[in-house]
Order: C-alpha cells, then structure tokens, then sequence
C-alpha cells in the first residue's frame, strides 16, 4: 500500500485508495468513488474549475486570487502556469495545504512546440506528412511535460475555408481527409500509449465545433452552415480526435446556426458522447460559459451556467461561474449531486490517468527539465518540419536557368525585408513559450550556407504602417547586388486569434517595397513568412521565385537557406486554396458545380466580371526542383459492387536532375446524387521519393465507404451510380477514369 500526499483529509480515503496505478479500471473507479465521498460539493465544483495563472495572459478576463481559490479548494485546475520551479510551489499548495490534496491539473496551449517552436499546423500540414507531424506532437509534449505541464489546449482541429479568419493558421487546412489524419497523428503524438508517462501530455481537442466558419471570416463570428455541410467537412476531424482517444474536448465560442456550442445539448452531448462514446472531460473555452450572455440565450451568469451544465460542460475556464453559481443550482434542485459527481468524475479520472495521484510531482523534476528543453532531437525536428513545410510556388527560369537553387557561386546577395533579420515574428501565432534566443534568422541561415558570397542585410520597411524612409537604401543595396532575396509576409500578431483581416495583401508598405525592388532589374527570390494564404497576384506575375515559408519556427533560417540553396528539395503542398483576391473568398477545392457552371461564352453562367472563379493556386499544389511525370491512370475494374474495393494504378517518374518526393493524389467525383456532390474529394494521396529518371507505381484503393456521404435523407451511405477518378499533382488534375458503383 502507498501513501497519497501527507494531508490529513486524505488519511482516511487512502486506506481504501492503494496500489494504483498498476490496478484496472475497477480500482481506478473505487478510488474516485472514494475520494467523491470525502469532499464537499464546494470542492467538488472547485474540481470543475480551471484558472489562468498570472504567468501568462490568453484572454480578457484575469482572476487575480487564484492562489487563494488554490487553498481553499475552489480551483482545481490551472492553466498558463510553467517552468517546473514555478508549477511545483503551486502543486505543493494543492497537495500539502489543502484539505484533500488533490493534484492539480496543468494545461497549457502547447500548439506548434513549447519552448522550441516548430512551424505552424497549416505549414506542417503542407507536408502532407501525418507522421512527421505526429513526431512533433510528440516532441512538443515530451518538452512541455518536462516544464511541469501535463495537458495541452491541442490539436485544433477547425476546417477553415476563409483565410480572412486569422486562426486558420493554427489548424491543417481546408479539406476534412486530410484534416482528420493530422487530428488522429497530434492525439496519438501528444498522448502516447500511456497518459501517465512524463513525457506526454493530455491532449484536447478543439474548438467543438465548427469555430472555423464564422461568418466573414471574424473571429468569434456566428456560424451558420448546413447540417450537410457541418456533417461532411467540418465534424470529421473532431470525430478522428475522439476515435484517437483525445482525453478531453474543448467547446468552441460559437453559435452553430443559433445555439451557442457551449450551451448545446446537441453537440456537447448528443453527437460527442451518445454518438460518437466520448467518455472523457469537456472543458469551456476561455470565459465561453459567461459569454452566453452576450450571446443573447442567458439572462444572467447563473442561468448561464445552468446551460452549459446541463449541455454537458464539465469544466469552466476561467469564467468562475460553476464556482459561484452551480452549488446554489444543486440546493434548488436544478442539478442534482449526482450530476455534479459525474462531471467531477471525468476530472479525477484524467488526474488518475496521468498519474498525478500516485505523485503530483510525477511532471516536476528541474534534471529532465534541464536534459529536455532544446535537446538534440528537438532542434533537429524543427529542421526537419520546417523544411518540409515550405511550399514552392513560383520557380522560373532567369536568363535561361530557374532562379533556384541560388548558385554557390553568386557573389552578392541582398537580403531585404522586415523578417530578414527577425527571431519573434518566424515563429508565428500562438508561440506560447517560444524561445526567441534560440531562433535561426533567415541572414543567419544564409551566411552560413552561403559562406564566399558578400550579403547585406537592410530591412527596408516594417509590417504595418507607412513609414517608406529605408526604401531608397533597400533599392539602392538590390541595384548592386545579383541576387535579392525578400524576407516579408506577417508579423506573429497578424494571424491568430483575434487576427482576422480583411485585406490579406502584404501588409504596411511591403508591396511598396517588393515592386520598388523588383524595378532595380536584381532577379528577386521572395520568402513569404505569413500565417495565412495572402493575396500575392502581383507577386505571382512579376517574380521569378516564390518560396511561401509560413512562420516556420526555431530553425527558420535553416531550413530557408536549405531549400534556396538546393540542399533540400522542397515537397510541401497546399493544404489550403489560395485565392486571388478577398472576394473570392471563399474559395477551395471542394466545391459544387451550379447548375450554371463556368463558360466563358455565356453571361448567365457563375462567374466573376472582375476575377476568375480559379483560385491563385490550387489546394494540393507545390513545386519542386525535380519534375514529375505521371503516365495514365489504371483501374482494376470497372465496376464495384457494395463491399468490394476497386485499385488504380499510376506510375510516376521523376523526370527531373535531382532526388525529390513527391505528392501523388487521389480525389474521386460521385456523378449524379440523390443530392449534389462535391467536384472533387481527396480519398487519398502517396507521398513518394524518386531518384532522378526513376519510376514508381503509386496505387489506390477506393471502397464503397469512401463513396458514402448524406443522401437526401440525410443517410450516410453510398449511392449506385457513376464515379470518377482523378490522380495527380494536385487538385485541379483533369485526369481521370470512370467507374460505377452497382445497384
Ligand atoms: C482560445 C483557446 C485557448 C484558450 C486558453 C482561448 O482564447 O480560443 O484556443 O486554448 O484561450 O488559452
């Protein structure tokens, strides 16, 4: 038998509470029982309670007693608290000055990397990599635990179809298949097989749901969306997060076409745990229970509260309304207790889990600390991430020759731009605790790659404003150079939360800056750091090469100087539409055809007088320096029947001069519906290495649960009928073959 934490309170529940954890569900259930029965319904609520930390700020509203609300057993939970120094004291006050000693729980938004930054989710999911990204899940929870943390605000896992929305950058993109394999690769990465080793994180999903389709593209927006359109593209990714095992669910801020998530019965309760068997813990967003108010659907913070309960919220961040409100709701018999046991049960259950009760300072130890943060393998992934993130857009021949690589034996080179020389910005949204001392600037990467050639480095201009007085050394050091290469894009507060915009050009004058450049006549290079797709036709029309790069995080300047330099190919591809201009918006890849398709010959068609309905660049696109030649597509039948399975065949061959990899694609379009169906739908993709002049045959396999989707009964099932498939580079191949699915 082992002994809790010495507090007397506990004395008499830990004769009954021994030998765990290598005990069953049984004896975890006894041992929660147990505790239940010990505590009062104040510190029942005070475990349905998370606080911030005065350490770091994600919100507007801050509770400046949390230490108190600690002691007297009122906050369970803390959020924004790290480092193992300055988590032990507030654990110790939880385990040693309180009556129970129950652990608290320590979350954090740990969402690309903790103190080494890795790039940001919509970069990484330009990888098309769900492995690679499940290693840096891992890597970020192995460093976050090592600071004293033991449960992450991630993965985000919001489709986003309008990059006006600033958080876009925070998730993997546009399309559900593809969303749903990162969600399911972040769960398993932060999690682990074992929530209790101290080298991984409770994971927890969010915004649920559909927090990434607020109207025009601003932040904390109504939702407002089919039940089709919620089904199909957007719940997908969330339901993978639960499938994975995710320990808890965040709500989202949003209504969905009428009903705030935090209130809604239908969402919180009825898809999440009756239909989907969620069994674990539902936090709030920050304040989000408060919010109801405003949200117009509660009179006051206690009816408020008496809503997200009953929706089935467990815990409230922040807001503190359980703490003041949910003990009155129980005594007038709104709730009964044993309602409130069950959500107290799903918070002691994680602590269980994590091993906290076997010893609250299982994730406190200054040594691991010390050997984890920044170790070897850390820095080495965020190279590794970083460079297969960034997209090449653009890379034609100057003079004969593609402007990239850049040439060994260029001589001078003008470095320009606000993230030229730039350790915050590159590490993007939501860096949480990122380390800017330790960041790689993009001038740094390139001197050491580029060590026999002259580079001078100038800012030129800054991200907002426009202020243009560094413009006439900028163009003067381009004139003499023979190469530019223009670091621009975003700052880190130009994407993220709170970050919509609705002109997504360079912003302040950096457009200014590029065309001044661009008439010095210096071939330029632009690397665009950005958050989000930005709207880059100019650049697109004037500029030889175009590196897109995201805000790629610790290793920036690495992994930029390996690409331009030719010592990585660079593979990455859209995981998100690039439109033209804002009102395109929104534009992406899955879209429907209209009765009225596009024809250029006719005015009553949908179209634009002003743009094309094309986007700039298409989802699933990405250049590399070798190119790829794809012979036509084989299928092994014609025709399938319910249940069986049908395989196509492509081979690929890398025509170019140098080893690359290769994004191969597979999208299916389901012909004639009971209703309309997509133009196309990614059901698979291969991610391949070819040598040069070598040659892979690339399969696919489609079944009748691929071809399922919400009939006009809103049955999920496949409908007999004609198909067809496309494989390709990305998602506007014209290639395909047909085949039908029989009666
Ligand atoms: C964000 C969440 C985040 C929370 C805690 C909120 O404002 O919407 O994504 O996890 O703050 O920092």
């Amino acid at each position: 038998m082992r002994l809790l934490m010495i507090t007397t309170g506990l004395l008499l529940l830990l004769a009954v509470s021994c030998d765990h954890p290598e005990t069953g569900s049984a004896q975890k259930e006894k041992f929660i029982d147990s505790l239940l029965s010990e505590m009062t319904l104040e510190e029942k609520i005070g475990q349905l309670t998370l606080f911030t930390s005065g350490w770091d700020i994600t919100g507007p509203v801050l509770n400046e007693n949390y230490r108190q609300d600690i002691l007297s057993g009122r906050c369970g939970n803390l959020f924004n608290a790290h480092t193992v120094a300055y988590n032990r004291e507030l654990q110790r006050m939880a385990v040693e000055e309180t009556r129970l000693g129950i652990p608290l729980l320590f979350g954090y938004d740990v969402i690309h990397g903790h103190r080494t930054i890795f790039p940001i989710p919509l970069a990484e999911a330009c990888s098309w990599d769900p492995g690679m990204v499940k290693k840096t899940a891992a890597l970020s929870a192995k460093e976050a635990a090592a600071s004293g943390l033991n449960w992450t605000f991630n993965p985000m896992v919001d489709i986003a179809r309008d990059p006006r929305w600033g958080r876009i950058a925070e998730g993997s993109g546009e399309d559900p298949l593809l969303g749903s394999l990162y969600a399911h690769a972040r769960v398993e990465g932060y999690q682990g097989t074992d929530l209790s080793d101290v080298f991984t994180l409770a994971a927890c999903v969010k915004h649920f749901a559909v927090y990434g389709a607020p109207q025009a593209g601003r932040d904390y927006h109504v939702v407002d969306l089919s039940e089709r359109t919620i089904r199909e593209v957007y719940l997908p990714p969330y339901k993978a997060a639960v499938d994975a095992g995710v320990a808890t669910v965040m709500s989202s801020f949003n209504e969905i076409n009428g009903v705030p998530v935090t209130a809604s019965k239908a969402y919180l309760t009825d898809i999440l745990r009756d239909k989907w068997g969620f069994k674990g813990m539902v936090v709030t967003d920050y304040t989000s229970i408060n919010e109801l108010i405003p949200h117009g659907v509660a009179e006051d913070l206690k009816h408020a509260g008496e809503l997200a309960f009953r929706a089935g919220v467990d815990m409230d961040m922040q807001g503190s309304v359980f703490n003041d409100y949910l003990a009155e709701l129980v005594n007038e018999g709104v709730f009964s207790e044993e309602d409130v046991n069950r959500a107290v049960k799903r918070v002691l259950a994680l602590k269980y889990d994590l091993g906290l009760f076997d010893d609250p300072y299982r994730y406190l130890d200054e040594e691991r600390e010390k050997a984890v943060l920044y170790s070897d393998e850390l820095m080495e992934h965020a190279l590794v991430a970083a460079r297969k993130s960034m997209v090449l857009l653009k890379n034609e021949p100057v003079n004969g020759t593609p402007l990239l690589p850049v040439q060994q034996s260029v001589k001078k080179i003008a470095l320009i731009g606000p993230l030229a020389d730039n350790r915050v910005d590159v590490m993007g949204t939501w860096h949480a605790s990122g380390d800017a001392g330790k960041v790689v600037t993009v001038e740094e990467g390139l001197r050491k790659k580029f060590p026999a050639a002259s580079i001078k480095v100038l800012k030129g201009c800054d991200f907002t404003g426009n202020d243009m007085s560094g413009f006439r050394a900028a163009i003067s050091l381009a004139g003499q150079s023979d190469l530019v290469i223009l670091a621009i894009g975003e700052n880190h507060q130009q994407s993220g939360e709170a970050a919509s915009r609705t002109c997504l050009d360079l912003p302040g004058v950096q457009q200014q800056l590029l065309e001044k450049i661009h008439e010095t006549g210096t071939p330029v290079v632009a690397v665009v750091f950005a958050g989000r797709p930005l709207t880059i036709n100019w650049m697109d029309e004037h500029i030889p090469a175009i590196l897109y790069a995201w805000h790629p995080g610790t290793r920036t300047g690495d992994a930029v100087a390996d690409i331009l330099s030719g010592d990585c190919n660079p593979s990455a591809k859209l995981a998100i539409t690039f439109p033209r201009n804002v009102g395109q918006i929104p534009v992406f890849y899955n879209t429907k055809n209209t009765g009225r398709p596009f024809n250029a010959e006719n005015k009553y068609t949908s179209k634009y007088l002003d743009a094309l309905n094309e986007p700039l660049y298409p989802f699933g696109y990405g250049l590399s320096y070798s190119t790829f030649e794809y012979g036509t597509i084989s299928p092994d039948k014609n025709s399938i029947s319910a249940g069986d399975s049908l395989t196509v065949s492509v081979t690929v061959k890398n025509t170019g001069k140098c080893a690359g990899e290769e994004i191969v694609q597979c999208y299916v379009r389901d012909l004639v519906g009971s209703v309309t169906r997509p133009l196309k739908e990614l059901k698979g993709f291969s991610k391949i290495s070819l040598d040069p002049g070598e040659e892979k045959l690339v399969q696919f396999t489609i079944t009748e649960d691929d071809l399922r989707f919400y009939d006009i009964n809103m049955e999920y099932r496949a409908e007999p009928g004609e198909f067809r498939i496309y494989v390709g580079p990305h998602s506007q191949v014209d290639e395909y073959v047909t085949f039908t699915l029989n009666r």
